[in-house]
């Protein structure tokens, strides 16, 4: 099933009434506190990362904004928790540093913190989306970006994965950090091997070979054959593959 065909026909529907969804840009202007919920608990514990006890204010604020995505919409917390694993595994198998692992484990993340501003009913469409809902879509990276950006805590890698993520597919050649490329992958992968409102979860051989489909643009074959093997190699995914 090719990405284009999972996307039935549906009649379109209105934009929803943002302001009755509660959401608006300047919900993801500036850190705001948030509590995270207990029942969100499961999942964000996986936000550890053994670091220098310099990293402990930033992993506060990557639990805080976890759980406040997990709030909103459930289903990206545990797709960014699932896309993190995936980054770290590939992180391994290329022998990154202890910092760009780091920054990895942030950047994968809180790659989709911007679906903040889009609103829900956008979000979990079961439907092809009209082009206005597109754009709200679309506008996730850049405002995902600013939202960390405006935490001045984060290092550099970790702002341009949520701004570039979707870059590496869209933009043919696009000359993107390797960290951004790495989140790319997993987080196809991951959208590809799961099932979402408007398509069944694709097997990870499936998974696997439109990945290296669209290799060649932005994302490096190597890459995607790099990744391949270190989901292969790993005991955690042993059983789902
Ligand atoms: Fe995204």
């Amino acid at each position: 099933m090719s990405p284009s065909s999972v996307l039935s026909s549906c009649p379109s529907t209105s934009l929803p009434d943002f302001q009755a969804e509660g959401m608006s840009m300047g919900h993801v202007q500036g850190p705001q506190p948030v509590l995270l919920p207990t029942s969100r608990n499961a999942p964000v514990s996986d936000t550890h990362c053994p670091g220098s006890p310099r990293t402990q204010p930033v992993e506060a604020i990557v639990r805080e904004l976890l759980g406040e995505l997990g709030t909103y919409d459930e289903t990206s917390l545990y797709h960014s928790v699932r896309v993190a694993r995936l980054a770290r595994t590939l992180g391994r198998a290329l022998n990154l540093t202890p910092v760009q692992r780091q920054e990895l484990h942030w950047g994968a993340l809180l790659h989709d913190i911007g679906k903040l501003a889009v609103p829900r009913l956008v979000l979990n469409k079961p439907c092809a989306l009209t082009s206005e809902e597109r754009a709200w879509v679309d506008l996730h990276a850049s405002a995902g970006a600013e939202l960390l950006a405006g935490y001045a805590v984060f290092p550099h890698a970790v702002v341009s994965i949520a701004r570039h993520h979707h870059d590496a597919w869209k933009n043919a050649g696009a000359a993107l950090p390797l960290l951004t490329k790495i989140v790319a992958v997993a987080d196809v992968y991951d959208a590809l091997t799961s099932e979402r409102p408007y398509k069944p979860a694709w097997t990870p051989a499936a998974a696997f070979a439109e990945l290296q489909r669209q290799a060649g643009q932005g994302i490096d074959p190597q890459l995607v054959t790099a990744f391949a093997e270190a989901i292969r190699a790993c005991p955690d995914f042993e059983s789902s593959l």
